[in-house]
């Protein structure tokens, strides 16, 4: 088995164009990272795949996008403000700053290495409570302007829209709102690549249910993400469903079950299920003065809906994808790292390349038949360096299916289809590729089990 490290999706990431640490030439920003070519089209494809699903593919769901800068009193209702913090400890010694739930897993500044407060050099402060939410202020002078914050969940937009939607989309509970969307954490636990960061993109869906229903829609939900990653190729067995127990829960929930990957440090958190209950919508409309509640138009009947929330993050979620589909094998007496990627989130469906670049004939089709296919899929053409070279870098970024012009292309309009996973090569017409692509990219997928290897 494979043996999948950090450094490996790190090094992969980075030498490929997926993930680059933010502000580099500066020196770096921890816990920031900029997204490349693959990297933007890898997310996308995430973002893409939870929208068909929240949405497209369903009757009760609609999307939004609301402001990232919302009223301040938002956070003030929603328990942000005075709730949303870490309790953090300084070391006076190696000054370093500490989550203090957390003590167990951190590092000490000095060497060799150490847990803060393992020495009797460590001189802890007490715990203090730190707010996550990044402050700034709408207006020209920093003195008088308005005090807000970058919102550390999108939840919120979607609660103080309930009104709006609830009446435009003529929706009757159970109905959803889901929403992507980019939000800010001033997160003090470094590292772990971009599993947490300082800002990253959240896919939350708030399901607004009668309140007796709740239970079995929170549950349902739970199943639904479950099978929503392994529909797109994430192996079971990294998978697994914790549910919280009573002091992890957050203010707003009654029950909440994290879906958890296996990731290289171990289970964590992958996205969080929550019973939020009727908190959100009897908080904003104590606070705003605006009743946020369900009236059925033909009884009259009203009512708080309860709200169940799947919460995921987009990059968590990127960095599960790349962990599980990344392999190492050895063929022949070659040695290949490949990303087993599901079709529909490899960010390059289909390499079209050239045998011999200089030969007119091929050239030509190659350019022909990318064109084609770039219309209706991510197609990459690829004339540098020798063929196995170029079978590799796809191999690398994910790309299930390469289509090679050789000879016999200029003979009978065929060209060769390889596989990334089985590597096996057949011949189909030119005519068809791009039907056939589209067939093999409708397929359902599952990832090949991971290849023994001479641990390259
Ligand atoms: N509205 C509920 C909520 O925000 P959360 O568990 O704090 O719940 C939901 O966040 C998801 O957002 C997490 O499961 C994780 O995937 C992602 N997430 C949270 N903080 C993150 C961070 N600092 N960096 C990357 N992803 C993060």
């Amino acid at each position: 088995m494979t043996d999948v490290t950090m450094d490996k999706i790190v090094s992969l990431a980075r030498r490929r164009g997926f993930v680059f640490p933010s502000s580099e030439i500066y020196g770096g920003l921890g816990s920031s990272y900029d997204y490349g070519h693959y990297g933007v089209l890898l997310k996308e494809n995430v973002k893409a795949r939870w929208l068909e699903a929240m949405v497209q593919e369903r009757d009760d769901i609609v999307a939004l996008d609301s402001a990232i800068i919302l009223h301040p009193k938002i956070w003030e209702a929603s328990g942000h403000v005075s709730g949303f913090t870490d309790p953090l400890v300084d070391c006076r010694t190696c000054k370093k700053r500490f989550r203090a739930d957390h003590l167990g897993d951190e590092q000490c500044g000095r060497r060799p290495s150490k847990r803060p407060g393992e020495t009797t050099d460590c001189d802890l402060t007490e715990a203090r409570q730190f707010n996550l939410m990044f402050e700034t202020r709408v207006g020209p002078v920093e003195e008088t302007g308005q005090r807000v914050f970058l919102r550390p969940e999108t939840a919120q937009g979607i609660f103080v829209n309930f009104k709006n939607v609830a009446q435009l989309a003529r929706r009757k509970p159970p109905f959803g709102i889901a929403q992507i969307g980019k939000s800010f954490r001033n997160e003090i636990t470094p590292g772990n690549f971009i599993f947490r960061t300082l800002e990253f993109e959240q896919m939350e869906m708030e399901y607004f249910v009668p309140p007796a229903d709740a239970d079995e829609w929170y549950r349902y939900w739970v199943d639904e993400r479950v099978g929503w990653y392994v529909r797109y190729g994430i192996r079971p067995e990294s998978l697994r469903v914790r549910a919280h127990d009573a002091e992890e829960l957050s203010h707003y929930s009654s029950a909440t079950s994290d879906v958890e990957y296996l990731y290289p440090i171990g289970w964590s958190e992958l996205e969080g299920i929550a019973n939020r209950g009727t908190f959100d919508l009897t908080a904003h409309t104590k606070a705003s003065g605006t009743t946020l509640e369900w009236v059925d138009g033909g009884s009259g009947e009203r009512y708080v809906p309860a709200v169940i929330e799947p919460a995921a993050g987009v990059n968590r979620a990127m960095l599960a994808f790349l962990c599980d589909a990344y392999d190492e094998e050895t063929v022949g007496d070659r040695e290949r790292t490949v990303l087993r990627l599901h079709p529909e989130i490899a960010p390059v469906k289909v390499a079209v390349l050239p045998l011999v670049p200089r030969d007119a004939g091929m050239a030509e089709r190659a350019r022909a038949l990318h064109a084609e296919l770039r219309r209706v899929m991510v197609a990459e053409h690829d004339d540098g360096g020798q063929i196995g070279r170029r079978y590799r870098r796809q191999d690398e970024i994910g790309t299930p299916w390469a289509l090679t012009i050789d000879e016999q292309t200029l003979v009978d309009e065929t060209v060769t289809i390889r596989d990334r996973d089985s590597l096996a090569q057949d011949r189909i017409s030119i005519a068809r590729a791009r039907e056939h692509l589209i067939d093999r990219l409708a397929a359902p997928w599952s990832p090949p089990a991971r290849a023994a290897t001479s641990d390259a």
